[in-house]
C-alpha cells in the first residue's frame, strides 16, 4: 500500500508538520506501507492558469515540480494532506497544489467519457489534517470543504479530518494534551 503524505505548511517543523509526522508514524506502526512525503514548500509550482490543456489532453501543460507529484497522487491508495489555516482557508502553497490537481480531475472525466476504468470506489482513501490559531466555531469549514473536493477530484474517498484550534506558535501542538496521539491513532486506523 502506498501512503502519500502531503505537507502543506511553509513552516518547517510547525504544527501541521508534527501532526502529519504523528499520523504517518501511526500508519507505519500498523501496516507494511510504502511511504512518499511531499513537502509542498520544497516544490517550485505555479498556480493553475486555466489554459484548458488538461481538458483536451488529460495532463497539465506546465512543466514544473507538480509533474513529479501527479504519478504519486494517481498511484496512492492512501493520501493525507495537511495545512495550517490561512485566512480561514488552506495555505496559499497548499491551494496551488490543490488547484493543480485539476489536471487529474479532467483526466478522470476524460477516462470516464472514453470508457476507460477509473479507481474502484473505496480503493483509495484520503484524510485531512489542519491547525489554526483562533477559536472560531466555523474555523475549519472552508478548508474541510476544499479537502473534500480535492479528494473527490482525484478520485479518492474522503474519510475524515482532524482539526485543532488554538495552535499558533511553532510547536504549540507539542503542548496539546491529545492532538498528536489522536493523529497517531487516526494514522493507524487509516491503513488498517
Ligand atoms: C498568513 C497567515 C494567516 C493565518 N490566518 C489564520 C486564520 O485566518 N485563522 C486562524 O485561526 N489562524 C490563522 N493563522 C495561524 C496559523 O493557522 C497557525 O499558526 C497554525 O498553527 C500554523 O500551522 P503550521 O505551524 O503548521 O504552519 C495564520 C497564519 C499565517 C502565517
Amino acid at each position: 500500500m502506498l501512503l502519500v503524505a502531503i505537507y502543506g505548511s511553509p513552516r518547517k517543523n510547525g504544527n501541521t508538520d508534527l501532526m502529519t509526522d504523528s499520523f504517518v508514524e501511526g500508519a507505519l506502526s500498523e501496516a507494511k506501507i510504502e511511504l512518499e512525503k511531499i513537502y509542498i514548500r520544497d516544490l517550485a509550482i505555479s498556480g493553475c492558469v486555466a489554459c484548458g490543456y488538461c481538458d483536451k489532453h488529460g495532463v497539465c501543460a506546465q512543466k514544473d515540480d507538480m509533474q513529479s507529484a501527479y504519478p504519486l497522487l494517481e498511484k496512492a491508495e492512501r493520501i493525507v494532506i495537511a495545512s495550517p489555516i490561512y485566512f480561514y482557508g488552506i495555505s496559499g502553497q497548499a491551494k496551488l497544489f490543490v488547484d493543480r490537481s485539476q489536471a487529474l480531475f479532467m483526466r478522470k472525466l476524460k477516462n470516464r467519457s472514453e470508457g476507460r476504468p477509473v479507481a474502484s470506489p473505496g480503493a483509495r482513501k484520503g484524510f485531512f489534517l489542519c491547525a489554526g490559531a483562533t477559536k472560531g466555531k466555523r474555523l475549519f469549514d472552508c478548508p474541510v470543504l476544499t479537502a473534500r473536493y480535492f479528494f473527490d477530484a482525484i478520485d479518492v474517498d474522503y474519510t475524515g479530518e482532524l482539526c485543532f484550534r488554538e495552535l499558533d506558535e511553532k510547536g504549540a501542538v507539542l503542548s496539546h494534551p491529545s492532538a498528536l496521539e489522536e493523529c497517531r491513532k487516526q494514522g493507524a486506523a487509516f491503513v488498517r
